[in-house]
């Protein structure tokens, strides 16, 4: 049985870095354990390097520039991830979006590295399109639901279905679908919708008890991958 994909975005929270940063990344690494299911976090660019020596959580960056070495000031190109210890990125995420080519370009840079890229859609209309361009994943997420708490698999299970029939044009690409996940039986049926997993920010960075938070959503999406089959 494939795991289910649980990509945690820890985003620009006040306990996205630092102490705080190291705190939910380990009690998200002892759910990680407990499960036996790999977790990705995209964290801040200065995290990449402590988190990937001090936990066995899959570490991405949350953007990175598919540039050249050279006269770049204030780039992150993919070998700065890669020297820190990330294993790859995330892409075009709403809240930081790039062009086409610019998204293209990074993809091969990370793949090249042997790095994994994850690419943002805002609607099904662009998943074709962008798993054309071969990145591991497509993590699709209406910006309308982001951080809101209403679950795009309870609110727009269309977007994930047609999605996941978009992305049976590709192969090899997963389909992630993120937006307002809360709970475990959000990713349950974003699961049972077809999707390959979740991506997830507030309802874990902003939990009162995170471990808690985020064992539901794990079991819940073993759950569901296990009825798949
Ligand atoms: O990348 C995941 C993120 O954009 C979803 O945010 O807060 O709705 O879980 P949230």
């Amino acid at each position: 049985m494939k795991p289910p994909i649980i990509l945690i975005n820890y985003k620009a929270y006040e306990n996205s870095y630092g102490e705080k940063g190291m705190e939910i990344s380990k009690k998200i690494e002892k759910v990680s354990k407990e499960y036996g299911v790999p977790i990705i976090v995209s964290v801040p660019a200065t995290m990449i390097y402590r988190l990937s020596k001090e936990t066995e959580l899959i570490v991405y960056a949350q953007h990175v520039d598919g540039l050249d070495h050279g006269a770049k000031t204030g780039s992150i190109l993919p070998e700065m991830v890669k020297d820190a210890g990330g294993k790859g990125s995330l892409l075009n995420h709403s809240e930081r979006r790039i062009r086409l080519d610019e998204i293209h370009d990074a993809i091969i840079r990370m793949r090249k590295l042997g790095m994994e890229s994850v690419v943002c859609v805002d609607r099904y209309e662009l998943v074709h399109s962008m798993g054309i361009l071969n990145p591991d994943a497509i993590l699709i997420e209406p910006p309308e639901l982001i951080g809101t708490g209403i679950a795009v698999s309870k609110a727009k299970p269309e977007v994930i279905t047609r999605a996941v029939d978009e992305i049976k044009k590709v192969k090899g690409v997963y389909l992630i679908a993120g937006a307002g996940i809360t709970s475990g039986e959000d990713v349950y049926k974003a699961i049972e919708l077809g999707a390959d997993g979740i991506g997830v920010a507030s309802a874990v960075m902003k939990a009162k008890d995170p471990e808690k938070v985020v064992s539901d959503l794990v079991s819940q999406a073993l759950k569901a991958i296990d009825k798949r089959g």
